[in-house]
Order: structure tokens, then C-alpha cells, then sequence
């Protein structure tokens, strides 16, 4: 692999420059990826490229036999990437431990004006680290041009809730990066993309993008809930003294936040019912459920800062149930559109519900899970707390009216800052 120095000290002087350059064909784009690509790619492409360093490969001198099986080049683009969570889940990507060790990746990374040098920083790590799989990184502040062809978005930024802001100012600030991104996601992305939301609070950010995003199917779109899947295995794990790998059909339904429903009726822990081995409702409904809904927040409190690497290896799970097969009989919980969805849901929410899929990147909801009348009223209860939520953002969905009314009300939507 090759990479210039020059090449990033170019582009970083005129970086200032190139990020007001208008959109680039996507055209450009692929030629600096194809495989023949030269190794040192001269500056004037460089910066063509997004108007900011790029690092590429030299593949022509690659032994072809590490090569062959490879699959086809995807072009995965995150949000954030400057951040916490991306610093471990970038080298995951790279790593090829989420899509595939035959999976050669371009990471396309977006950061803010006062981002920037950290995300040079980010990208020369990468670069140290000797990924064959990797074989682009492209950073930039443009979403139109980060996002450019992207078959992936991982929207990992947001802003945090600072002192004095409620929920519905998190809601309008960040509705607000999210409804950019996506109509940038909309007019550069792949047809096809996939986009996991993780930036808080996730559902209704998710549904911004999506619905600003109409060239990009609806069924795209995923609000992070994995992490909160983890953590209801893990307290499972825990109190029943079986390893994790045990259970199976530990769904989360509706937000996340304080009101998301671990649903530990379905759970099962060796092939049997969770409650069949936990024979201890009490337990279930006093301590396991809001245990789990409030990690997030038990973690703020030890670090002082969010959840970051846990976060990470829950957005990886989240891609791998996505790119491989569900084992026969067990589900992943992922935040979707509840549009036709088999339980009842009110439609037009980004909602977790259990899914499996063949592994091709798309997913059906599982429509054999039982509901019984607890976990409906706990259902019913997140679902109300997203149209609220959806009233509230509806001027950045194209929705007519929609009062907020969730100003002065208890904060349940960032477990961590309740
Ligand atoms: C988490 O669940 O750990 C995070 O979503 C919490 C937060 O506020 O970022």
C-alpha cells in the first residue's frame, strides 16, 4: 500500500477551499477507488476527490491470490467519526470483523469545521494500522460529499443535551442535523443504503432522515437498539448463571430510552423460556426491565460520558445481523419503520421491534412473538412516547401542526441524562 505524505499536506492547505467546491461526479469518485488505481494518485485528483486527503492503495503490486475471493468494494460512510464511539468501531470496520475478512472497505468520514484535525488524526490511525480490507478513507464536513455513493451510513453524531435543555430542544437540535443529513443521503447516497442511526435520541432522529430521504427505501432505515439487546442478555446471563451465547429471542421493543420494553416473556436461555428458568416475575419487572433501560444512564454516572465501546460493539452486531443469516428461531432487535408491522403498531414510527434476516442487508419483523397483556400496556406506553416525539419534530418531516408536548414533562428519551 502506498500513501503520500505530499499528498495529505496538499490537500490539508487547500482544504479550506475544496470544502465549498460544488458536488463532485460520482465518477471521480470511482476512479480514485478502482483497483487499478495508481498508487500515488496526483494532488489535483486528491483533491477532486472531496476536497480533502484522501489515502489510497496500490493494488496493482497486490498478490493476487490475498485478492481473488474478495468481494466487491462497499463504501461505508460515518458520522461522528472524530468521536468516542467511532474510535473504536472505525478499527472495527477496517478490521473487516463486521462485514467479512472478504469484504474490502471505503471508510468515507464526516466530522464538523471543529472536527477536523481530529478526523485527520483519526484517519492517519487507520492508516497505521495496516488494514488490507481498507482500502480508502476519505474525510470531509460536507455531508453531500461524505456521503457520496455511500451503500452504508452509520450516523453516529449528534449533539449531546447540555445544561438546561430539555428533551425537546435535544429533539430540535439535533432534528436539525438530522434532517440535513438526510437530504444529503437522499441526493448522494446509494439507492440502496443502509443506514443505522445511533446519534440520540436514535428513533426519532432516524425517522428525520428517512423521511427526508425518499429516494432511499423506508425499510432502510434502523435506529440503533442492539446495545439495548446486549444488555438485557447480559443481565439474563448474570442472574440465570448461563453463558450469553445461550440465549436467543431477547427482543427489545419501541424507543430507546427509559420507556423501551426488554421483552424477557420471548427471552428464551438454552432453548427454554427465560421465565421457565427464572421462575421470579418480581425480578423480571422491578429489577431486570429497568435495570436495562437504564444503563445507559449507570454508565454516564461511572464514566461521566456516555457509553462508547460497549455502544460500538452493539453497532458491529447491528451490521453482522444484517450481513449474515439469523440462526433459525432467534431475532435481532432493531429500530424500523412500524409501517405494516404484524402487532399493531401505530404506522410511520421508527419503532425496535425483533427481526431476523437472510443476511442480504435486508430484514422482515418476526411476526410469532407473544404478547401478552403487560408487555402490550409497556408497549403501547414507548409507542405513545414516539408520536409524541414525531409531534414535536413534525415541521422538520413536512408534517402539518403538531404541538410539542413534551416540554416540561419527565425525560425518558437519552437514558443517560434522566
Ligand atoms: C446509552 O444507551 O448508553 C446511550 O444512548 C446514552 C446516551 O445518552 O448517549
Amino acid at each position: 500500500m502506498a500513501f503520500s505524505m505530499k499528498q495529505r499536506v496538499d490537500a490539508g492547505l487547500t482544504r479550506k477551499a475544496a470544502h465549498t467546491v460544488s458536488r463532485v461526479p460520482a465518477v471521480a469518485v470511482r476512479a480514485v477507488a478502482a483497483p487499478s488505481a495508481p498508487a500515488a494518485a496526483p494532488a489535483s485528483e486528491t483533491k477532486n476527490a472531496y476536497g480533502v486527503f484522501r489515502l489510497s492503495y496500490d493494488t496493482q503490486n497486490e498478490d493476487p491470490s490475498l485478492t481473488r475471493s474478495w468481494k466487491k468494494t462497499i463504501k461505508v460512510a460515518v458520522t461522528g467519526a472524530s468521536g468516542n464511539i467511532a474510535n473504536h468501531l472505525l478499527f472495527m470496520l477496517a478490521s473487516g470483523e463486521v462485514y467479512g475478512k472478504d469484504q474490502p472497505i471505503a471508510l468515507q468520514l464526516l466530522g464538523s469545521e471543529r472536527s477536523k484535525e481530529a478526523l485527520e488524526g483519526v484517519a492517519m490511525e487507520l492508516e497505521d494500522s495496516l488494514y488490507p480490507l481498507l482500502r480508502e478513507v476519505s474525510i470531509g464536513i460536507d455531508p453531500y460529499e461524505v456521503f457520496g455513493d455511500a451503500d452504508w451510513a452509520l450516523m453516529i453524531g449528534a449533539k449531546p443535551r447540555g445544561p438546561g435543555m430539555e428533551r425537546a430542544d435535544l429533539l430540535q437540535q439535533n432534528g436539525e442535523i438530522f434532517q440535513v443529513q438526510g437530504r444529503a443521503l437522499n441526493e448522494s447516497a446509494s439507492r440502496n443504503c443502509k443506514v443505522v442511526v445511533v446519534g440520540n435520541p436514535c428513533n426519532t432522529n432516524a425517522l428525520i432522515a428517512m423521511e427526508n430521504a425518499p429516494n432511499i427505501p423506508r425499510k432502510n432505515f434502523h435506529a440503533l437498539t442492539r446495545l439495548d439487546e446486549n444488555r438485557a442478555k447480559c443481565q439474563l446471563a448474570l442472574k440465570s448463571g448461563k453463558f450469553y451465547t445461550s440465549i436467543s429471542r431477547m427482543a427489545i421493543w419501541g424507543n430507546h430510552s427509559t420507556t423501551q420494553v426488554p421483552d424477557y416473556i420471548n427471552a428464551r436461555i438454552g432453548g427454554i423460556p427465560a421465565t421457565d428458568l427464572i421462575r421470579d416475575n418480581k425480578w423480571f419487572r422491578e429489577e431486570f426491565t429497568p435495570k436495562v433501560a437504564l444503563r445507559g444512564g449507570a454508565l454516564i454516572k461511572k464514566w461521566g460520558r456516555s457509553s462508547a465501546a460497549s455502544t460500538a460493539v452493539s453497532v458491529a452486531d447491528a451490521i453482522r445481523s444484517l450481513v449474515v443469516p439469523t440462526a433459525p428461531g432467534d431475532c435481532f432487535s432493531t429500530g424500523v419503520i412500524s409501517d405494516g408491522n404484524p402487532y399493531g403498531v401505530r404506522e410511520g414510527l421508527i419503532f425496535s421491534f425483533p427481526c431476523r434476516s437472510k443476511g442480504d442487508g435486508d430484514y422482515e419483523i418476526c411476526d410469532d412473538f407473544i404478547v401478552d397483556e403487560w408487555l402490550r400496556n409497556k408497549i403501547r406506553a414507548s409507542e405513545d412516547e414516539l408520536q409524541k416525539e414525531k409531534e414535536c419534530v413534525s415541521h422538520l418531516i413536512g408534517m402539518m401542526g403538531g404541538a410539542c408536548s413534551l416540554r416540561g414533562v419527565e425525560d425518558t428519551t437519552v437514558p443517560g441524562e434522566n
